[in-house]
């Protein structure tokens, strides 16, 4: 894709990844992604993070189209995670910048990933301003939004930020902008995106949108750093959504997630998603043979309730739960009742096991949590419909 002009004198030169399907190394995206940086083409002609290493040769090729035979004098870095910062060596020797504006811990991250000597490296804390000519470079610290050294950089004059990981969501497009594209998969890529890379520091998405509120600042545009960039009304509806998302409020929404050997779990879960589903809740049933973890956290994050499946394993549980309850719990997720079920055929630890990571993650636990022997009789299926059903009441208690 060709650099686009997104502001006066400010251009995306980022590169698209049609083909990523992996993100990081834990996350699902179906859809690719893009690395996005922005080149601010003023007296000072500034680049604004860099893209993934394997898109080096046509980052040149960006700039050099923008910029013919001008130089580079200023590099912003927001984040050093390769993803952003994989072609900085590279670009620091090509370009040979005057500056490379970093944060505090984004100093100590980079010395730390590229072990560097004499890079002309300036640390820019929290309300440190950088003319570039006609515009100012505003840096806010976003520490753990995604990373310590996370910043975003707020041009007044464009009434833009660059905001890097924050409003991110994983879609590789033709498209420059959220208003070109259908809204309802920005809206879904960007909670798949804050449910499985954000979640953990809602804390800070917090405390970074009130810091935009205090500013007092005039907005028009948010460019992230992976997908799509919001202008006008959009930028308002973007960081409502994050308003949103910090809240973690559930909905009437219920996610069974289990794994299964002889199928006893996995008809256990169906009849507790009858009884919630019979009382008025949106259930579903999310098999960890069929559905990757971070598309059943995508599920589970506006859900007022978790009901995880597992029949016991050599004194424990199945390999895949135990997958999906670790990544879980490394999200945080918050507000949500839980419920353990499973069969077994022996020693039948599964359900404390299972109830044991409900309540690691501080969920409230709806009680009985349901073992059955092997085969589960009518009666089993009749308490695993009222666990549902009990369920679906106190999720209507807790969402009102
Ligand atoms: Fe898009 Fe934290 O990297």
């Amino acid at each position: 894709m060709k650099p686009v002009e997104v502001k006066k004198d400010i251009w995306w030169v980022g590169c698209v990844d049609w083909n990523r399907r992996n993100f990081h190394g834990y996350s699902l995206s179906p859809l690719g992604t893009t690395y996005n940086n922005y080149l601010i083409v003023d007296e000072k002609v500034t680049l604004v993070d860099t893209v993934d290493k394997k898109f080096w040769s046509r980052l040149k090729c960006n700039l050099a189209h923008v910029l013919g035979d001008r130089k580079i004098d200023y590099f912003v870095i927001n984040h050093l995670e390769p993803d952003h910062a994989g072609c900085l060596a590279d670009a620091i020797e090509y370009y040979k910048p005057e500056k490379v504006y970093t944060s505090p811990m984004g100093e100590k991250a980079m010395k730390a990933h590229f072990h560097y000597e004499d890079w002309p490296v300036e640390v820019v804390p929290t309300g440190t301003e950088v003319s570039t000519g006609k515009h100012t470079l505003h840096f806010v610290e976003t520490r753990m939004l995604h990373w310590p050294d996370s910043m975003a950089t707020y041009v007044p004059e464009a009434k833009l930020m660059f905001t890097n990981d924050a409003f991110g969501q994983n879609i590789a497009s033709s498209e420059r902008f959220a208003d070109e594209y259908d809204s309802h998969v920005v809206e879904q890529s960007l909670k798949h995106y804050y449910a499985n890379i954000v979640l953990p520091y809602s804390p800070m998405v917090l405390k970074t949108l009130k810091a935009i509120g205090d500013m007092g600042i005039e907005l028009d545009m948010v460019c992230p750093d992976h997908g799509l960039i919001f202008r006008g009304d959009d930028v308002a509806w973007v960081m409502n959504k994050y308003r949103e998302y910090v809240e973690q409020k559930p909905e009437n929404k219920a996610v069974i997630v289990y794994d299964t050997m002889w199928h006893s779990t996995e008809h256990m879960a169906e009849a507790v998603a009858s009884g919630l589903a019979d009382k008025g809740v949106s259930v579903k049933i999310m098999s960890m043979k069929a559905d990757h973890h971070s598309t059943i956290m995508t599920e589970i994050f506006d859900a007022a309730a978790v009901v995880v499946g597992s029949p016991t394993h050599n004194n424990g549980i199945l390999p895949l739960m135990g997958d999906m309850l670790t990544y879980m719990k490394g999200l945080r997720p918050m507000n949500k009742l839980g419920a353990a079920i499973g069969s077994f055929g022996w020693s039948g630890e599964c359900v404390k096991i299972l109830n044991g990571w409900l309540e690691d993650m501080k969920m409230e636990v709806v009680e009985p949590n349901l073992k059955v022997k092997h085969v589960p009789t009518h009666d089993d299926y009749k308490s695993c419909y009222d666990l549902g059903v009990a369920l679906a009441e106190r999720i209507k208690e807790k969402i009102g």
